[in-house]
């Protein structure tokens, strides 16, 4: 185990009827700023019980936070506080309104230009106080001290933080998850369980104790989002999901051992570049990342497969196979789509454009070993998006994936498209029995005809 540091200073009250709380827990003469998103709060009775447990304080309110929160819609926020000299924010929503509220709390005070917070990571050690009632389980902003904020001006989705920005509370009733439509719970589940997989799909770092919290916290999100997504006023599947959520990302599970945020990193561009939902970007990314750094990651995917999967039988490398397999289709069960190419026909820009934009900012190796390169990610995105769908068997992946490729591409595409199902490794490894590691082929034929026709 990995030497850590664990402090979360971050008060949460859970369950049915604790948004009756914020009474107490906000000072009586605070002047308060409420942040809200698109009006959800309104149509599902919380925006009602958060204004009576306010009782008399003065209350400003901030709605239209949208999802992927962004700096032109907060800066107005800003302005706002400035004015009214606000001393205490509670935000009332998902994670977009709570990311916007720790950016609010930042740059409020922030003696620059407050985007330099994002672009120049700025930590923030010290700001206004705030606190949350979370309206939507998914991201575990509510118990950590990250954000990430939007500039449609520039296309760019960028990531903030620090100690200073834990919320004081948060009020988690599970009573909220009714009113959340089928789109969201499914978003919520996969965010959620992404978390705990770039916590957890690195390599073996004697953490066990992580290792079966994170193993727990997928087993329960497994169990529960049918149930959820059936009927979001199950109680028992809701409070589970809720605290699921909250738990995959308040820096427990991450203690101790390697993580690898790459996903999340090429995630937030997808969704600068084409608006995808945050958690579908993250669906589209991480089959492949586990595909390409297959070797650096397969003692534990093998790991994973047998505890969440029940694969018993098998090399180390066809556990570690079997487990990213069940993994889409688990997805797929959810309906999430896992290649970027069934979200927008504009998909071949995406690879040049992300290498482009890491390089520029410096990012020279993501992942646990720091080896996910520009170019890394550019095959991430690139190749497996747009050829070959996880968990195919070897006729559709020799003969009907080529010809329906070649049938859905666009014209210029056709060509490199061809080349990549004759290049892809998938085919050669199962030739070879699934042990055709990184090969002369893979590396002369399909990454030359790539890099050229890519250009
Ligand atoms: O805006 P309203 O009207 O409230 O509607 C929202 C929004 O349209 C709706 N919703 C929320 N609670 C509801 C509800 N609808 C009905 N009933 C309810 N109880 O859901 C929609 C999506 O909300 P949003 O807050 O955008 O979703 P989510 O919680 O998934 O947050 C996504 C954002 O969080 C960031 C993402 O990048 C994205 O910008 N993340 C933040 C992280 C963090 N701070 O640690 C980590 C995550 O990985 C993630 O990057
Ligand atoms: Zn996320």
């Amino acid at each position: 185990m990995l030497n850590f540091e664990f402090q979360n200073p971050t008060k949460i009250l859970f369950g049915k009827g604790q948004i009756a709380t914020l009474n107490k827990e906000i000072p009586q003469d605070a002047k308060v700023l409420m942040t809200y998103g698109g009006g959800s709060i309104k149509t599902n009775g919380v925006y009602e019980q958060v204004i009576a447990a306010l009782g008399s304080r003065t209350i400003i309110e901030f709605g239209g936070i949208e999802p992927n929160p962004s700096y032109e819609t907060l800066m107005k926020a800003v302005e706002i506080m400035r004015t009214e000299s606000i001393d205490f924010v509670l935000a009332v929503g998902g994670g977009s309104v709570i990311d916007g509220t720790k950016f609010l709390v930042a740059a409020v005070d922030y003696a620059g230009e407050p985007w330099d917070i994002l672009r120049k990571s700025v930590r923030t050690f010290k700001a206004m106080p705030f606190g949350t009632v979370l309206t939507l389980p998914a991201t575990g902003s509510e118990m950590n001290s990250g954000a990430v904020i939007t500039r449609h001006e520039t296309q760019e989705k960028l990531s903030m933080g620090g100690p200073g920005l834990f919320p004081k509370f948060s009020v988690l009733d599970p009573e909220v998850v009714k009113s959340i439509p089928k789109r969201q719970l499914v978003n919520g589940v996969v965010d959620a369980y992404t978390h705990v997989l770039e916590q957890y799909m690195t390599y073996p770092a004697g953490a066990w104790l992580q290792d079966r919290i994170a193993e727990g916290i997928m087993q329960t999100l497994i169990e529960v989002a049918p149930r959820i997504i059936a009927d979001p006023s199950d109680y028992t599947a809701a409070s589970n999901f809720m605290w699921s959520c909250t738990m995959a990302l308040n820096g427990l599970i991450q203690k101790g051992v390697p993580t690898d945020w790459a996903t999340h990193m090429i995630g937030h561009e997808l969704t600068a570049l084409y608006n995808i939902d945050h958690a579908m970007t993250l669906a589209i990314v991480f089959p492949q990342l586990y595909k390409v750094k297959f070797e650096h990651k397969k003692e534990k995917l093998a790991q994973y497969a047998e505890r969440i999967w029940n694969v018993s039988a098998g090399t180390i490398d066809e556990k570690a196979q079997a487990g990213i397999d069940k993994t889409v289709e688990f997805l797929h069960s959810l309906g999430v789509k896992t290649r970027l190419s069934e979200y927008t026909d504009d998909f071949a820009k995406a690879g040049g454009f992300i290498e482009n934009r890491f390089a520029e900012r410096g990012w020279k190796g993501l992942g646990e070993r720091r080896d996910i390169t520009p170019s890394v990610v550019r095959e991430i995105v690139e190749f497996y998006q747009c050829i070959v769908p996880m968990g195919l068997s070897w006729f559709k992946t020799f003969l009907l994936l080529p010809i329906y490729r070649l049938y859905e591409a666009k014209t210029w595409f056709r060509l490199k498209l061809f080349f990549h199902v004759f290049a892809n490794p998938n085919t050669w490894n199962f030739l070879k029995n699934n042990q055709f590691p990184k090969s002369l082929i893979y590396y002369c034929h399909f990454s030359a005809v790539i890099l050229y026709l890519s250009r």
